[in-house]
């Protein structure tokens, strides 16, 4: 592995364990592969447009159960233990997972800082590495798209934006509702959770045209569940760009540019 720096942070002695043999970061999390995550942090340097303030990375697949939080989690995880101060927002606001994951009792999440009344964003300090924030859903609301989708969210980000190096935010999956797509403005780009013999290239094929009407820029792809093809990755995820990537782009304007519109 190509990244192997060290982390200066402080690692805190909770139950939390970053730990055994490498590969789980926490006992909730089924699955987890530090490996594979560096590797994605690493490869996101190149497909993050150089110099971004901040970025904000949303997490989405096509359906549900592919991998989404696992991975927001993760790659929020290794963000952070690289030295960035890094936010993890549980954005699925139909079907948050991030506080279970975690075992995190907070009172007060994203939909309250969308009201007006988030407090104090000291409070979403993991003990696990004291720059990595985790911002569990809040309560959950009847119109999830339009509050997403709002010009709070916007002024939200913008104003997380000033304090972090990093977000990430778990979305729901796009073939389902239209939570994710509508962040699509706020946002950098999209991480696409794809589960091997799990989801059908047609649902992916609509996952990748939804986001590609959406102008959001695709920064690669995480395969999860992928079998052992060359021996080095066993039984865990990994990752690589989306082998149909060339087809979509790096996001619509390359796209129409190029005049690709294609079929994967
Ligand atoms: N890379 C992976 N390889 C194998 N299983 C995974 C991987 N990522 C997640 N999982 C498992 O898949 C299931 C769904 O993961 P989750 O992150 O909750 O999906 P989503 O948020 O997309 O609904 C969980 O049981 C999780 O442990
Ligand atoms: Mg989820």
């Amino acid at each position: 592995m190509r990244d192997m720096m060290k982390t200066k942070q402080k690692k805190h002695s909770t139950s939390f364990s970053a730990a055994e043999n490498g590969k789980t970061l926490h006992k909730n999390l089924d699955f987890t592969a530090t490996e594979q995550y560096k590797l994605l942090r690493t490869n996101l340097g190149f497909t993050l447009p150089a110099g971004e303030k901040c970025p904000v990375i949303g997490v989405t697949s096509s359906i549900r159960g592919e991998g989404k939080s696992t991975t927001s989690i993760n790659l929020s995880y290794v963000l952070a233990e690289k030295g960035s101060k890094v936010l993890l927002i549980d954005g699925d606001l139909r079907l948050p997972s991030v506080a279970k994951k975690m075992e995190l009792d907070q009172k007060k999440g994203l939909t309250d800082f969308l009201m007006g009344q988030g407090g104090n964003l000291e409070d979403f300090r993991s003990p696990l590495l004291e720059n990595w924030y985790i911002m569990t859903s809040g309560t959950i609301p009847p119109n999830p798209s339009e509050l997403l989708g709002s010009s709070r969210m916007n002024a939200l980000l913008t104003e997380f934006r000033k304090t972090f190096d990093y977000i990430v935010l778990d979305l729901p999956p796009v073939n389902l509702v239209s939570d994710a797509m509508s962040v699509a403005g706020y946002i950098t780009g999209m991480v696409v959770v794809a589960r091997e013999e799990y989801i059908e290239k047609k649902d992916l094929k609509a996952c990748f045209r939804q986001l590609e009407l959406s102008n959001v820029k695709i920064l690669g792809c995480v395969m999860t569940c992928a079998k052992r093809k060359s021996g080095s990755y066993g039984k865990y995820g990994k990752y690589k760009r989306y082998k149909y990537y060339g087809h979509y782009g790096h996001d619509a304007e390359s796209q129409k540019e190029s005049g690709k519109g294609g079929k994967p």
